[in-house]
């Protein structure tokens, strides 16, 4: 008998973010307002995999992720694989990864910062991408992962 089989249900047509740390995949659920989803939406955590230990993903059928949301994941789960499915197979896999800059999506977090206190959008420049580290165009300040809260 073959027991590899698949640990969550393969998905017709969708997205499948795969490889997330475990512990994060709630987060990007969040990020991807899975509750407002009609189609199928299937989510696993601790799954076994490899080279992570254990991990989480997110099937959504009829899904495609908005680059506010891609860059959203990248930044909570930035070892995450973006899997496209068309018919059952996977025809465009690859990692997330930031653009040069963020514009109205993360908060500062300084809380002296012009963009806490006058209604402009928030706007930061990617100086790291595989561990993010993000600089604010208003008051020039780095943000490490830990620091970053999401819009
Ligand atoms: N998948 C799915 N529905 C499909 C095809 C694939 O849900 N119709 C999921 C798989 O379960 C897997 C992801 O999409 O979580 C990527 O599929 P695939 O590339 O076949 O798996 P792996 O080779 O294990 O991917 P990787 O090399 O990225 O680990
Ligand atoms: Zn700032």
């Amino acid at each position: 008998m073959d027991v590899r089989q698949l640990q969550v249900s393969a998905i017709k047509n969708g997205t499948v973010i795969d490889h997330i740390e475990s512990k994060n995949t709630f987060k990007v659920a969040n990020i991807l307002h899975i509750e407002d989803e009609h189609q199928l939406v299937l989510v696993g955590v601790n799954l076994t995999s490899g080279n992570l230990g254990k991990k989480g993903l997110i099937k959504i059928e009829g899904k495609n992720l908005t680059q506010d949301e891609a860059n959203k994941i990248a930044l909570i789960a930035p070892d995450a694989t973006l899997n496209i499915i068309k018919d059952y197979e996977v025809i465009e896999k690859k990692k997330v990864s930031l653009q040069d800059e963020l514009i109205g999506i993360v908060k500062c977090f300084n809380p002296n910062c012009i963009s806490n206190h006058e209604k402009v959008r928030t706007r930061f420049y990617v100086e790291r991408k595989d561990l993010p580290r993000l600089r604010c165009h208003y008051c020039e300040r780095a943000m490490e992962r830990e620091d970053i809260e999401l819009l």
